[in-house]
Parts: C-alpha cells; structure tokens; sequence
C-alpha cells in the first residue's frame, strides 16, 4: 500500500497496476526501494524493471533505450502478414519489433541494426544474433542487398518543435537520437526510404511509422525514391504506418 501511495503522489496513473510490477521484479525490500526511488524519480517503468511486454512477447531493457509503444504492434502486424524470409529492423532499439515478428513467423532470418551502442547491447541481450552497429544501412552486410523481404524500420519521427512538448519520462530517459526526427519529423524517415530500394528484395516492404501530418510528407520521400506508397491507419492502436514497395 505505501508503495501506491508513493507512485500515485509521484503521479503514477496506473499506481496499483505498476507497484504490482514492482513488487514482482525485486529480488528483496533493498531492490524495491531502489526501484520505486528511481520510478518516482520519473524513470520508465520499464527502464526500471528491466523488461517491457509488447506485442506478445517480453523484451529486456536497459537504461536509455527507448521503450517499445503499444501502437508499434501495427508494424509487427504488418510485417508478419507479408511473411518475409529476411527482415531487417532498423533502427532497432531494444529490437522489440524484430523479435515480435519473429515470435509469429519463427522461421525468419532477423537483422536488427542501431546507432546507437546502448541500443545494440540491448538488441543482443535479447538473443538477436546479427545485430549491427551504424549509421542506418551502413551498418548492414552488403550481402543483404536486394534480399529483404520486410525492412521495418521504425524511426525517429518526432519534430524538432515538438520534442519539448514529449512527457517527461521521454524527454529524459530516451535518447535524443531515438526521437528527434529533424524540422518536419521525417529527415531520417527520408534517408530509409532514399537508400530502400537497393536493398528490397523484388517484392519486399518497407514499413514505417508516422504521424497525421506527416502522410503527404512521407508519400512524397516514398515517391522520390522511386516506390509505391500507402498508409495503413489502425483505429484501435491509434497508429498510423507507410507500407512502400518497389514499383
Ligand atoms: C523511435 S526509436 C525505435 C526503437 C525500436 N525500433 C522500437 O520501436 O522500440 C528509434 C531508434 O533509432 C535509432 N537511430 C537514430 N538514428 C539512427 C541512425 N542514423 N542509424 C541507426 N539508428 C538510428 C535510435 O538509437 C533508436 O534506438
């Protein structure tokens, strides 16, 4: 009950849902007070506990990598339907998107690739074998050119002005590099989509988040570069994906 009481006078919504998880993951009462200071302190809960449930599966998180959004499990959706031989997820992060597709389609040979070395640690904490490490494509072996059936490539997307209107547990426990997407949110979203077809396989996907405002955007990097583009908006998820293909 005191720890309720603490995580709700923190501004905890979820107080109750959250001590239970708490109360789970420490080992004795030394680890919980450890864990309930850092989540009062404003830490993801996730980030305290370690783990984060997405999409089915439980992935394991380190301090300063981003934690996987419930409304991400339209990318994975969208990538198992396709049912690819080779899936790259780019932009990895934990590699949360990756493992869950994998989850539903066990046979896939999974990349997952990151800038950032935090990021690719993680990635390989949670069993994914080529993980790779740089800036976007230059981190792929060459020999996955023309081979990837589902490029997933969840991106930061968030614009410059926007950044300090992000909750707090974002602004200061994810990196920079996992959210700023530059002046309109799409500035790396460009370089995938530039660089995408050279390594689709002749009927593979690119699958990307945006938002809203960011569809003609996003439309008009997918056609510049010489693909076929939609949306898929999901109601439920409140999410909001480009699925591109080579013409
Ligand atoms: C929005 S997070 C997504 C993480 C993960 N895919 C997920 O959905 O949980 C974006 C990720 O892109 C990585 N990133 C940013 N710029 C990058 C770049 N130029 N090359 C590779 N990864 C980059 C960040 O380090 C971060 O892990």
């Amino acid at each position: 009950m005191e720890v309720v009481n603490r995580l709700r006078a923190a501004g905890c919504v979820f107080a109750e849902q959250e001590a239970a998880v708490l109360l789970e993951a420490a080992a004795d009462d030394d680890e919980l007070e450890r864990m309930v200071q850092r989540r009062v302190g404003g830490e993801p809960l996730e980030q305290v506990v370690g783990h984060a449930d997405f999409a089915g599966i439980r992935v394991r998180l380190r301090p300063g990598v981003f934690v996987p959004r419930v409304r991400s499990e339209l990318l994975v959706r969208l990538a198992a339907q396709h049912d690819p031989e080779v899936l790259v997820d780019l932009c990895c992060g934990s590699g949360a998107l990756g493992l869950a597709v994998r989850h539903r389609r066990p046979g896939v040979e999974l990349h997952a690739a990151d800038l950032d070395a935090t990021a690719v640690a993680c990635a390989r904490d949670n069993g994914i074998a080529h993980v790779h490490e740089g800036d976007l494509y230059d981190a792929l072996p060459a020999g996955l050119q023309g081979r990837v059936d589902v490029l997933v490539a969840n991106v930061p997307y968030v614009a410059t002005a926007h950044i300090p209107l992000l909750p707090a547990e974002a602004r200061e426990h994810e990196p920079r590099l996992a959210l700023d997407g530059g002046p309109d949110g799409l500035d790396i979203f460009r370089r995938v989509t530039g660089s995408a077809p050279k390594w689709l396989s002749s009927d593979g996907i690119l699958l990307s988040e945006i938002t809203e405002e960011q569809q003609s955007g996003a439309i008009a990097a997918v056609r510049n570069a010489g693909l076929d583009g939609e949306v898929v908006y999901d109601e439920d998820l409140e999410a909001r994906v480009v699925r591109a293909r080579k013409s």
